[in-house]
């Protein structure tokens, strides 16, 4: 059986960068009966950056109900909280000890993360990837089903993983790679011209699953353009470029090179181009978003579903923190 791990952190609602990026691809994995999945909320980590009580446990609710929506199957994979598997803080500890001062400050959602919040640079952010690490290995996972922006995440787990091999001279934990079916990993852009789609980035960035149609259709109205090309078959700029990614996803192949051919023949009609990339758009979202908004309203059923998981993700993680703990001597009678 490949083992394969991945989660999202309850922050805001999940947009259409986590669902082609990441969840997409969760469900596919998910599907697969060689595969043993666990798909989690990583909700210790979306404490490192916010920390509304109320919040945190209406989006642990929505993700949970997202994922669902998406096509996660409870039957067929492990979906659980983060927090209801004690395994993880412990080995997180553990793991600690293995990770170094220097190489977490180079971290480059570190960095980005202390501009951001520089009233609140906590150690938590600090080890941020040590928790990641310990979420993934302590499922012995070999495949991580993430987008582009994980990346150094997932190298950071790889070293963990090797780095505790040869410490304690043992070929225990397998070194996880960050997958997308063998693919480049995704980086879905922003509206506003920004390169990646973010759950924080504002009103004007992200498409969120459980979005009504006249709500996408306003904000791709409103999405940044240009002047329009002035020359044939020149390059676009990153704004230009993000519609026609965006397109990709949720348009036919056709409609895609339509407005391609348009571009390079300097043809092309924005207007038209935001009308049909919001109704694409809204097809592609539309059985998600009813799916969500039917099981939000059955908290008894996303609870059920999450103990269960917790569960089955304690039965493993307990199996690997109970053999770290032999490795490392901490069984003393
Ligand atoms: P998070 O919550 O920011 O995002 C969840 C998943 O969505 C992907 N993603 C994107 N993919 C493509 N384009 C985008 N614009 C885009 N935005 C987000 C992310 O790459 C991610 O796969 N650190 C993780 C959560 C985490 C985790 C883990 C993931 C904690 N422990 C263990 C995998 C394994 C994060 O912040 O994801």
């Amino acid at each position: 059986m490949e083992i394969v791990v991945s989660g999202t952190r309850p922050t805001g609602i999940l947009h259409l960068g986590n669902y082609y990026g990441a969840v997409r691809n969760y469900v596919r994995l998910g599907d697969d009966p060689n595969v043993r999945g666990y798909f989690f909320i990583a909700d210790y980590h979306s404490l490192t950056t916010h920390n509304n009580p109320e919040e945190l446990k209406l989006l642990v609710k929505q993700t949970i109900a997202t994922y669902l929506a998406c096509g996660l199957d409870p039957e067929k994979v492990v979906i659980y909280v983060q927090s209801d598997v004690p395994e993880i803080p412990e080995l997180y500890l553990l793991l600690n000890m293995l990770a170094y001062k220097g190489e977490l400050e180079k971290v480059a959602t570190f960095k980005e993360k202390i501009k951001i919040h520089n009233e609140n640079i906590n150690a938590g952010l600090l080890t941020y990837p040590v928790l990641m690490a310990a979420d993934i290995i302590v499922h012995r996972a070999h495949k991580v089903p993430v987008g582009k922006d994980q990346e150094q995440h997932l190298e950071m787990t790889r070293n963990f993983a090797k780095r505790f091999n040869s410490r304690y001279d043992i070929d225990f934990f397998p070194e996880p790679i960050a997958y997308n079916f063998g693919d480049e990993l995704v980086k879905v852009p922003g509206l506003d011209g920004s390169t990646k789609m973010s759950k924080t980035g504002g009103e004007t960035n992200a498409i969120f699953l459980n979005e009504e149609p006249d709500a996408i259709l306003k904000k791709i109205k409103r999405a940044k353009t240009d002047a329009g090309p002035s020359e044939p078959n020149s390059e676009k700029p990153q704004e230009i470029q993000n519609l026609f990614a965006l397109m990709q996803i949720v348009s036919k192949p056709d409609t895609v090179s339509f407005y391609d051919q348009a571009w390079n023949t300097c043809t092309i009609r924005y207007g038209d181009m935001k009308k049909q990339l919001a109704e694409d758009m809204i097809t592609y979202l539309t059985p998600i978003r009813e799916k969500i908004n039917e099981l939000i309203r059955d908290e008894a059923y996303l609870g059920r579903i999450v103990k269960r998981g917790g569960e089955a993700a304690r039965e493993s993680a307990q199996k690997t923190v109970s053999e770290v703990r032999k490795i490392m001597g901490i069984n003393y009678f």
